[in-house]
């Protein structure tokens, strides 16, 4: 694993844009794999940036989130389908037709399936982008007892259903399940762009990058591909 330590979250943005901007360059019909929360949207910002000055063009390429709630309307202004189209997709060129995510109110098993053969039918990610929990988990594949290895629906930790209520009106409203990528999925990526910033992040991702590989700390198996670049701030890597 190559780590970037970067001063602050708008050089590592910056420079996790390139590298995405790079791959658009060399081939426009690249597949690439999305997070949300707040550690990408500097990303997004960055690349919406270099769209507007005609430094990548976005039609050709192909997206696949990690995750999408559970029962949860697309157009709901919490689904990870509005987060996409406010904070990126709908600012850039990217087809409609050419962006995934996980169907939240499909039934489970179909909906699961259905998104592991579009992505197989894709060729695979060229670039996953992940941000870090607070847990270690990436996508929503939270600590457990093994690794999850295809996409599939999961109970969310009482963790992270806390810290995603600072997105909804109260923690009743998070939505208690959610749909993700496995890890055998993401592992499958070409290339990970593994994304943290912060001092919250210092501790988890000490134990990610440096701690036993361990499904408790479900970062952790990234050290195990052989292509992940983890671009992380000054506060985020004080404890590596
Ligand atoms: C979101 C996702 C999650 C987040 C993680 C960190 O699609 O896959 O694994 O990357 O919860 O969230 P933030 O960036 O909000 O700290």
């Amino acid at each position: 694993m190559r780590v970037i330590c970067c001063n602050d979250y708008e050089e590592m943005s910056r420079k996790a844009a390139a590298v995405i901007v790079g791959q658009l360059t060399v081939n426009c019909g690249s597949v690439l794999g999305l997070a949300t929360g707040s550690t990408p949207i500097g990303l997004y910002q960055e690349l919406i940036d270099a769209y507007n000055r005609r430094a990548v063009d976005f039609s050709e390429c192909v997206t696949f989130n990690l995750d999408e709630y559970r029962e949860i309307e697309p157009s709901d202004r919490n689904s990870y389908h509005s987060f996409m189209e406010n904070n990126f997709f709908g600012r850039i060129n990217v087809r409609p037709g050419n962006t995934h995510m996980p169907d939240g109110l499909a039934p489970a098993d179909e909906a699961c399936a259905r998104y592991e053969e579009a992505i197989e039918r894709a060729r695979g990610i060229d670039i996953q982008v992940l941000g870090i929990g607070n847990n270690g988990h990436i996508g929503f594949n939270e600590p457990a007892a093994d690794f999850p290895v295809k996409t599939h629906v999961v109970e969310l930790a009482e963790e992270t259903r806390k810290a995603n209520a600072r997105f909804f009106s109260s923690l009743d409203a998070v939505p208690k399940s959610a749909i993700t990528m496995g890890i055998g999925t993401i592992m499958k990526s070409r290339l990970i762009i593994l994304l943290a910033n912060g001092a919250g992040k210092a501790e988890i991702l000490r134990r990610a990058l440096c701690g036993p590989v361990t499904p408790e700390v479900p970062a952790s198996i990234l050290r195990f591909h052989n292509n992940v670049l983890a671009v992380v701030d000054r506060e985020a890597s004080s404890l590596l």
